[in-house]
């Protein structure tokens, strides 16, 4: 096998699974004048940034999944369709609230491998967005698995199936996939594994065409049929191993079979009258939440309309990320004070008055470093 995960280091998958009453899933869909759809739905809902996966998703839940069974079943579709923007090669964070109302948060961000060191970049910062030396410990998959293990009802095999089928018998390449790989063509030509995949006769598959990546449909089938194991301490991970190590790879078996998912609870805010739940580090949940504590402030919860309201979410954002530059991994550095400030609705009504309607600021202003 030659490595065919691509931007393998950065991948995160975003998803949201809905499962709303009719009523707040109109009620969320406010007046906005490009786009305004409505999904009604008695039961559930599933939410991708790529309409195939999001009916693979939905099948599940027709069929009586779980919530987390169609996750699973999506989120695999995604490292399969928009393949530099997730798959099992990175990393992922799952939040969960269940009827109950418990809330779950699962964080299966990739780590760093047992060998990295602290100067491994030194001299190099480029090193760390791209390159051997950029890929971290997988984390997609174990933490998939650990999810479907508590609250999966259907067989993992019948949620690994729908992706595992695309690869093999193809899917067309999404504009969006396209402009990703126009991006990164002198990679992927470089590449015998990507230039197997995603070119024909020495150039980029188009738009529209039709791509096979088999390699990927041989990897799924073995997920499906022996599990995350297959990765975490098997074949898949043994080539996986190799291949990274052959082009200057700090990666072990060791970090593989070490990798572990990290339960940890949400984080909450009250923000318009709605009780928020979110990732706590070292995901954007808090940054998020500052950021809607600060923007409410103004009441417009119907959100950006216009040039001011334009500017304000661009001030709060500079503000946001100023403070995050104090964020750490909560593994290695103490954040409780930052993550207290940031959740902090006084905090928030601080940065508020450093946002001026009618001017920007140096950005030593924002407090950035
Ligand atoms: C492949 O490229 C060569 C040279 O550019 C061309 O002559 C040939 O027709 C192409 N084949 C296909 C199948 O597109
Ligand atoms: C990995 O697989 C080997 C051989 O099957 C087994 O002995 C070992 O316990 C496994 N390690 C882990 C961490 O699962
Ligand atoms: C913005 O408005 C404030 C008063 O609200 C004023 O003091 C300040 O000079 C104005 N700045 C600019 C650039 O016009």
């Amino acid at each position: 096998m030659s490595t065919h995960f691509f931007l393998l280091p950065a991948i995160t998958f975003l998803f949201f699974i809905l499962l709303c009453p009719t009523s707040s899933l109109n009620a969320v869909s406010g007046p906005t004048k490009h786009r305004h759809e409505v999904i009604v739905a008695h039961h559930g809902a599933v939410a991708t940034d790529d309409r195939r996966c999001s009916r693979i998703g939905m099948e599940v839940l027709r069929e009586g999944g779980h919530a987390v069974d169609a996750s699973v079943a999506s989120a695999l579709c995604l490292g399969v369709v928009s393949p530099a923007s997730s798959g099992i090669g990175g990393g992922a964070f799952m939040l969960l609230r269940l009827s109950s109302g418990k809330a779950q948060a699962f964080d299966m961000r990739e780590t760093a491998p047992l060998k990295a060191s602290e100067n491994m970049y030194a001299g190099n910062p480029a090193l760390k967005g791209k390159g051997a030396l950029s890929i971290a410990v997988p984390g997609e998959l174990a933490g998939l698995y650990k999810a479907w293990k508590q609250h999966g009802r259907l067989p993992w095999k019948r949620l690994v199936r729908p992706a595992e089928r695309l690869a093999h018998l193809g899917f067309k390449i999404s504009p969006y996939l396209h402009v990703q790989m126009v991006n990164t063509e002198s990679g992927i030509l470089a590449n015998k594994g990507l230039r197997d995949i995603f070119t024909s006769n020495g150039s980029l598959l188009q738009a529209g065409d039709i791509c096979y990546n088999e390699k990927l449909a041989h990897t799924l089938r073995k997920i499906s049929n022996f599990g995350p194991v297959a990765l975490y301490n098997g074949s898949i991970g043994f080539n996986l191993v190799r291949d990274i190590q052959r082009v200057g790879g700090i990666l072990t078996m060791k970090d593989l079979q070490s990798y572990k998912v990290k339960l940890k609870a949400p984080i909450s805010a009250n923000i318009l009258g709605l009780k928020l739940l979110a990732m706590p580090p070292p995901s954007g949940g808090p940054p998020m939440i500052l950021m809607l504590n600060i923007l409410s402030q103004y009441a417009i919860p119907l959100g950006v309309s216009g040039p001011l309201e334009f500017h304000r979410e661009i001030e709060a954002l500079k503000h946001v990320f100023a403070v995050r530059m104090n964020l750490g991994d909560p593994d290695f550095v103490d954040v409780s004070k930052v993550l207290a400030d940031m959740l902090s609705p006084k905090f928030a009504e601080e940065l508020k008055k450093q946002i001026k309607d009618n001017m920007t600021f140096d950005p030593s202003h924002y407090g950035g470093r």
